[in-house]
């Protein structure tokens, strides 16, 4: 696929189907991931895949946004290898590093017909708790990933993107 119509045609998939995201073709999500741009190549991601019926039923307790997801990436940030920006008082770029790596890996789902929905909405000390993630991370995102169910079709929200000249401008 071009990128473009990679880009646009991704939406965020909220009902899955029972087929298993196949071990290779996760190989390659994390891939993509793997090799995603950090400030100053620091890579303070982290990734916990949530395949396990346990795993992700502790996740659910956690978080409502799973939507019959039979895999789960969470992705946190180390603290101690963000980068920080000295110009500006506790800046860091966990958050921005982690995104790109989150985005890489939703996009290369994508291409292998796999959808995921980025989950923001969780109560962080929640996931912490029920996945036992270190002090020291903090969770960036959630990402159900799977193959749509049949019925599966964008939500509304999905055909609303402001027109570029709202968002850009030509200096
Ligand atoms: C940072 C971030 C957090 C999000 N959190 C949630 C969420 O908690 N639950 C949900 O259903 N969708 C969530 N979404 C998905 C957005 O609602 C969705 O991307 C947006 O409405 C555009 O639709 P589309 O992805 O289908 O194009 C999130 C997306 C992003 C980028």
């Amino acid at each position: 696929m071009e990128f473009l119509e990679l880009a646009k045609s991704r939406y965020s998939v909220r009902s899955f189907s029972e087929r298993r995201v196949e071990d290779d073709k996760l190989k390659i999500i994390l891939e993509a991931a793997r090799v995603a741009p950090t400030a100053c190549n620091n890579q303070p991601q982290r990734l916990y895949v949530l395949q396990s019926d346990e795993a992700i039923e502790k996740l659910k307790q956690a978080s409502k946004f799973v939507f019959g997801a039979s895999t789960v990436i969470v992705f946190t940030s180390v603290k101690e290898e963000e980068w920080k920006n000295p110009f500006t008082k506790d800046y860091h770029t966990g958050e921005i590093d982690v995104s790109i790596v989150c985005t890489q890996a939703m996009l290369q789902a994508w291409e292998l017909g796999i959808g995921s929905c980025w989950v923001g909405y969780y109560d962080p000390e929640k996931v912490r708790k029920a996945l036992s993630i270190p002090k020291n991370e903090q969770i960036v995102a959630i990402l159900p990933l799977g193959y749509p169910s049949e019925d599966c079709k964008p939500a509304a929200a999905h055909y609303l993107r402001k027109p570029l000249e709202e968002t850009v401008k030509f200096l």
